[in-house]
């Protein structure tokens, strides 16, 4: 199945959809361990990733649980106009909303980002320069979270990074033994604070 396909093929539930932070809030309550959060990250903490991530000159982009987009917008508006961004979520009525983005440079993948390497060789794209995730690793199961890691890591080109913001830190547990250590910061003025931990592969 290509991405577009999987946007096109009646994968989504609702094709008129505008959400809000209420929204937000409500797909939080009915799927506490899927979205994890809330609120939808800030501003704050979408500056803090794009000074991670050296965007400008970043081709191939990977957003992985972007929720309402938040990140998936502040990507696009920080890297060229050349770039491509593939942002992968798993809720379906997030994913309603993505693809109402209206930016060609932005594929939305209704699929878990446990399947990163699938997704990326399905739709035969190259390893990606930038992987940025907000998916909730603290709450899957190993297996999952295992899996998810190697993808991210294969689908990583050398050099590119993995940014991942989290509210705990297992994410490193998982990452360290391949990628080394990470480089972290913290959004204190995120609600709740992140931190921000960045890998270069
Ligand atoms: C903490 S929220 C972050 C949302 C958004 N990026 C933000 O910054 O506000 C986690 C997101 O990951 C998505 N998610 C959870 N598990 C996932 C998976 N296995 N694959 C893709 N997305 C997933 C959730 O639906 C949710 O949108």
């Amino acid at each position: 199945m290509s991405i577009i396909e999987g946007v096109a093929t009646g994968q989504l539930v609702d094709t008129d959809s505008s959400l809000t932070v209420l929204d937000f809030v409500r797909e939080f309550f009915s799927n506490p361990a899927e979205v994890a959060s809330l609120l939808p990250s800030s501003s704050f903490l979408h500056r803090e990733i794009a000074r991670q991530a050296n965007l400008k000159s970043a081709k191939y982009i990977v957003d992985l649980g972007p929720g309402l987009g938040g990140t998936t917008r502040s990507l696009l508006q920080w890297s060229n106009n050349q770039a491509r961004i593939v942002a992968v979520e798993t809720n379906e009525t997030f994913v309603a909303h993505l693809s109402q983005l209206g930016d060609a440079r932005l594929s939305v993948v209704h699929r878990s980002a446990a399947d990163l390497r699938q997704i990326i060789e399905d739709n035969d794209l190259p390893q990606a320069d930038v992987i940025v995730s907000g998916v909730p690793f603290s709450t899957m199961d190993a297996a999952t979270s295992n899996a998810m890691i190697d993808g991210i890591y294969s689908s990583l080109k050398p050099g590119g990074s993995f940014i991942a913001y989290q509210l705990r830190d297992r994410v490193c547990q998982l990452a360290e033994p391949l990628f080394g250590p990470a480089s972290i910061s913290f959004v204190w003025r995120n609600l709740p604070p992140l931190r921000v931990f960045c890998w270069q592969k």
